[in-house]
């Protein structure tokens, strides 16, 4: 390589962001005294494959045993759904689960997904359309931690909010209120249906999000590799080993890259120094008891008004009303 074009890389990193977002988020999660990514990058086309990967893990209970209270009780959830309605539902994903509500609800007028990988969601969209061709598939594209924009002409439609998954458990106590709240706001709510893990053994937490496959470590490894080409970004993926723990004061699971050594890491516009066993916090699952799922909701405006679980408690399906 000649001096010259030595010279152009260097003064031109910036070519490389094709996602200037991503590039902020991350220089502002890794200069912190703890650093952090944001989870919800995990989502890219790839991310969205390795996570449904996770959901038919054998470790990875939630999502069966989720399914299996949805439809041993589909009949009474769709018929708390009001005829006409709208289901909205955030981080949609393939919604596969979902399916079960529309089966029970044949009286909804609209299905509202919620996701912020758009073009998977339009994938899903059109699948659906397929499959309910009366139904109104009305997808939003958006971060669901912010205000949702529902569709001017599903605004007198009576609608009930769906957040299965256990996904308000990746979010901050604070953040999963105002969303609560948020839904509570919606014109003409009627409901919401939230799905939440319970508290359990410790190891069977763990092992939910370190399986044995590794599918759980490559989806959030896969973070880095998004970084690199998304951003320009310089991690090397055989530097951060992946570690899942569980946190008795927090109650809930947090996911880490581990820097395996001390080490430097470009992005454009920040180096940002690793010591050996330093840690990057890329997501946590925070897990409920009946109780705090109570005071959760009430301090969002909602009253608990049916909690639905499997024979073991291992996770819970609750009615949320007005
Ligand atoms: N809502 C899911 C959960 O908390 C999401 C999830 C499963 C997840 N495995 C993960 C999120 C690993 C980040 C990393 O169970």
């Amino acid at each position: 390589m000649t001096k010259d074009s030595l010279a152009r890389i260097d003064e031109s990193p910036n070519d490389a962001v094709t996602n200037p977002e991503l590039l902020r988020d991350a220089i502002e999660g890794l200069s912190g005294a703890e650093k952090t990514l944001p989870p919800k990058w995990l989502y890219d086309r790839q991310g969205c494959d390795l996570f449904e990967r996770i959901t038919t893990l054998p470790e990875y209970y939630p999502t069966r045993t989720e399914a299996a209270i949805l439809e041993t009780h589909a009949a009474a959830l769709g018929a708390s759904i009001p005829p006409g309605g709208a289901l909205v539902e955030l981080g949609s994903g393939a919604s596969v689960k979902t399916r079960t509500l529309l089966d029970a609800a044949p009286h909804l007028s609209a299905y509202v997904p919620v996701d912020i990988a758009a073009g998977f969601l339009e994938e899903t969209a059109a699948d659906l359309r397929r499959r309910y061709p009366r139904l109104d598939v009305v997808p939003v594209a958006a971060d669901f931690t912010g205000p949702v924009p529902l569709s001017p002409r599903l605004r007198d439609v009576p609608k009930v909010g769906f957040f299965p998954g256990s996904t308000i458990g990746n979010l901050e106590p604070e953040i999963a209120r105002d969303l609560l709240a948020g839904a509570r706001a919606w014109p003409n709510v009627e409901g919401f249906i939230l799905g939440v893990d319970l508290v359990k053994d410790t190891d069977e937490l763990v092992a939910a999000y370190d399986d044995a496959q590794g599918v759980t470590a490559a989806f959030i490894g896969n973070l880095l590799t998004r970084l690199n080409r998304e951003t320009g970004a310089d991690f090397a993926h055989d530097a951060f080993a992946y570690e899942a723990s569980w946190n008795a004061v927090a109650t809930r699971i947090d996911m880490r890259l581990v820097s395996r050594r001390d080490q430097v890491v470009t992005l454009p516009g920040a180096r940002i120094g690793f010591a050996a066993g330093e840690a990057i916090h890329v997501s946590a699952a925070r897990k409920y008891t009946v109780e705090n799922l109570g005071a959760l909701a009430r301090s969002a405006g909602w009253k608990l008004d049916r909690v639905l679980t499997d024979r073991e408690d291992r996770f819970a399906v609750a009615r949320l009303a007005p």
